[in-house]
């Protein structure tokens, strides 16, 4: 990861900022408030202020280049409610000030061959970090019934067919060592370090649930019947984000989706995925972005919480993976006479980056594929699509790993401990740079927006 590398990837990730954007009018970037997404104009501002708060102002110690930055973006002092009301430059302003730091940040680079640890850090550090927001832009188009962004829509570069896998594969058990190693150029604090765990043998499903596995749960009345959900899942099933939904969508719904019916069943209580809706005729359908397609039932079942996928474990007689056990399952290697071998892998397949023939993706697809494809991206143990078109949710807690201690952006993991659950590999949004078995994800168990299915062990 030269020099060379960092500025194409900081002009890339900003070209797809913009993009996300270019498309919407003065209305949807704002948008309407709600906890689980944020004002787009906001948000690409944020991303700027971020840059310029670490590369230039902490690293360069330059001032600043607005005066009230740090009152508008700062993502820890602006509560997330009150994001609407700030009083935020309007978007020609706020391109500006984005071109502006970035040029800033390109220009230091471009007169310097090679990087100091902490430019390496920071810069790297922001550059993700917008790379991350990107994938938190097209949550919001998604849940709020915007047109797909427009770079998506290129034609698939990968056969997105594959049917179904079902079945499970058998992990031994062993001492394994999880957790980034020093190895890896960039890494956030959460990672740190590698650590041996001891896992049981255990089975894990080769793919992700599919929408046809997922709608006999839906079928059989799973959402209607409390023994398969927690307290806290059933609590929230009884009066979960609908209600809050349903309040500011009205406003800026997109017309091309039936509004009302969408509305309907956001205010009735909730017996499928968000996003699913049965038609009169009994066939169901699922939005994407702001269409509606038929439910295809060879793909991931998507935009579930945690609750609904461990309702759904509850029903079907299975269990969510552990953290360890879906890091084991992705980067073990059987030994010769079929145990863990030690050795680990950085991706399924092995050590290589991620290509096109090994997972969706980079946008590619222009969303989830069915979850027999992309067998050029198997573990050694058999296990498909691990890093790529879906996020897994794991049955874990977000915790620190053994001798955790904070990085310099300390608001990344630290406050998020122990009300989040981690989610594991990746979706078809998330950029290849990023991902790789041992980075660890993390949302509260009631999000739905995210492109997140799971997959299940045995019991
Ligand atoms: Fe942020």
């Amino acid at each position: 990861m030269g020099v060379r590398q960092l500025i194409a990837t900081m002009r890339e990730f900003r070209a797809r900022t913009l993009n996300l954007v270019a498309d919407l009018d003065d209305q949807q970037m704002i948008g309407p408030r709600l906890a689980i997404v944020n004002p787009p104009l906001w948000e690409i501002g944020h991303v700027a202020w971020t840059q310029e708060f670490w590369v230039l102002r902490h690293l360069r110690k330059e001032k600043s280049l607005i005066d009230n930055g740090d009152r508008l973006y700062n993502s820890t002092d602006i509560a997330h409610d009150t994001r609407w009301e700030l009083l935020l430059p309007r978007r020609d302003s706020t391109l500006r000030y984005m071109n502006e730091v970035l040029d800033r940040c390109v220009a230091r680079l471009e007169s310097s061959s090679e990087l100091s640890a902490d430019e390496f850090y920071f810069y790297w550090l922001t550059t993700f970090h917008e790379g991350m927001h990107a994938e938190a832009l097209a949550y919001t188009r998604q849940t709020l019934g915007y047109p797909p962004p427009h770079f998506t829509k290129e034609a698939p570069e990968s056969p997105i067919a594959g049917g179904a896998r079902p079945g499970d594969v058998e992990i031994p058990g062993g001492k394994f060592m999880i957790g980034a190693s020093e190895e890896f150029p960039f890494v956030f604090d959460n990672e740190k370090w590698l650590h041996a765990v001891q896992i049981k043998p255990f089975r894990i499903a080769r793919t992700p649930v599919t929408n046809g596995e997922f709608l006999a749960f839906v079928e059989a009345g799973g959402y209607r019947n409390s023994q398969f959900w927690s307290t806290d899942g059933w609590d929230w099933l009884e009066t979960g984000g609908a209600p809050e939904l349903e309040k500011s969508f009205s406003k800026f719904f997109n017309k091309t989706i039936d509004e009302k019916s969408e509305l309907a069943s956001l205010s009735t209580r909730l017996d499928h995925p968000v996003y699913w809706r049965r038609e009169a005729n009994g066939r169901w359908i699922q939005r994407v972005f702001d269409q509606y397609f038929p439910l295809n039932e060879n793909m991931p079942v998507v935009h579930v919480n945690w609750y609904e996928a461990e309702a759904y474990c509850n029903w079907a007689g299975r269990r969510l993976p552990t953290e360890a056990e879906w890091e084991v399952a992705a980067s073990a290697e059987p030994g010769a006479s079929g145990e863990l071998s030690e050795r680990r892998r950085y991706f399924p397949w092995g050590d290589e980056p991620p290509t096109p023939q090994h997972a969706n993706l980079d946008w590619r697809n222009s969303g989830v594929v069915e979850v027999g494809a992309y067998q050029g991206g198997d573990s050694a143990f058999g296990c498909r699509q691990m890093i790529g078109d879906v996020w897994e949710w794991t049955s874990d807690e977000f915790q620190a790993y053994p001798g955790f201690t904070v990085d310099p952006y300390k608001e990344y993991s630290k406050p998020w401990f122990g009300t989040h659950k981690v989610l594991r590999g990746g979706c078809w949004a998330t950029s290849s740079l990023l991902i790789r078995n041992t980075w660890r994800n993390f949302y509260t168990p009631d999000r739905r927006d995210v492109w997140a299915g799971f997959r299940t062990c045995a019991k």
